[in-house]
């Protein structure tokens, strides 16, 4: 879906109104959850008619809760995750994305919704080419309406080490280069819902394991909720809760290994 998160990252319409809300975090009352999905499927036409690829999946995350989606190549769950975000709309069923319905909403008023609340982290990086990491990493600030986005974005940079690439465009950056400018980008605007998907798909083990923990730790310190889509059930495993997904089907993941776990 290169379209819809190019979209969600670079045409946003700014936040017009609630900006310091939008830029500061969540603006969440704690007893609303990040995330609910009511029985959300996606049916698509084909050549040989219509294909259901996601059926009936419901999901709720919680303030600061981390879930994760595993399951087979073509299960469904980059498909899944982008219902989930409002960067795709679903044929049955309904998304709550930080405590708003997002049935109705059109593509404008949903990326208003998402403006400084939530962040995205994508297996291709998804950094736009012609702007600069600090300019990559200021353009979630700027999008929410913020008038000074250099200072904390210079900052955030400087939280994922690199500082001294600020000037650099991404195809001057190594892979785990560019995946460090995004998590900055992410979490730039304190999300309170971060998503990920496959964000070690791209890069050596020993780069991912440093992009893993950069997230982990800013997402603690941040107290951002985070979808995280991976294949690797070690790293399922850091996030509190885990789900399946088997073609097109979701389902909360039954761990014996986990007695302590809710899933
Ligand atoms: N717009 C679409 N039209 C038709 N089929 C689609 C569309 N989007 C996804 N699919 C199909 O839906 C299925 C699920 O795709 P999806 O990208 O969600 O899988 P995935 O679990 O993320 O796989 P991977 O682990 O390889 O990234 C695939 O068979 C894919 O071909
Ligand atoms: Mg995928």
């Amino acid at each position: 879906m290169p379209d819809s998160i190019s979209s969600s990252l670079s045409s946003n319409t700014p936040a017009s109104s609630n900006t310091t809300a939008a830029i500061t975090g969540s603006g969440l009352s704690s007893d609303t959850s990040a995330l609910v999905a009511n029985h959300i499927s996606k049916t698509v036409s084909g050549p040989n008619g219509d294909l259901t690829i996601l059926s009936d999946a419901s999901v709720t995350v919680e303030t600061a809760e981390a879930i994760a989606i595993v399951g087979p190549s073509g299960s469904g769950k980059s498909t899944l995750l982008g219902l989930l975000a409002g960067l795709d709309s679903p044929t049955g069923g309904d998304v709550e994305l930080l405590g708003q319905s997002l049935k109705g909403l059109d593509e404008d008023a949903r990326a208003r919704l998402r403006a400084g609340r939530v962040g995205f982290v994508f297996q291709s990086f998804q950094l736009l080419p012609g702007l600069s990491a600090l300019e990559n990493v200021m353009l979630p600030l700027e999008l929410a309406g913020l008038d000074d986005a250099r200072g904390p974005a210079l900052e955030m940079l400087g939280q994922v080490g690199l500082a001294d690439r600020a000037k650099h465009h991404p195809l001057q950056l190594s892979g785990g280069e560019q995946q460090r400018v995004a998590v900055a980008r992410a979490f730039v605007s304190t999300p309170a819902l971060l998503f990920a998907d496959e964000p070690t798909g791209n890069l050596d083990g020993e780069t991912g394991a440093v992009i893993i923990d950069l997230m982990f730790s800013l997402r603690e310190q941040q107290q951002s909720a985070l979808v995280l889509v991976t294949h690797d059930t070690a790293l399922a495993q850091r996030c509190d809760r885990r789900y399946k997904m088997v073609s097109g089907v979701l389902s909360p993941e039954s761990d014996a290994s986990h007695p302590g776990g809710t899933a």
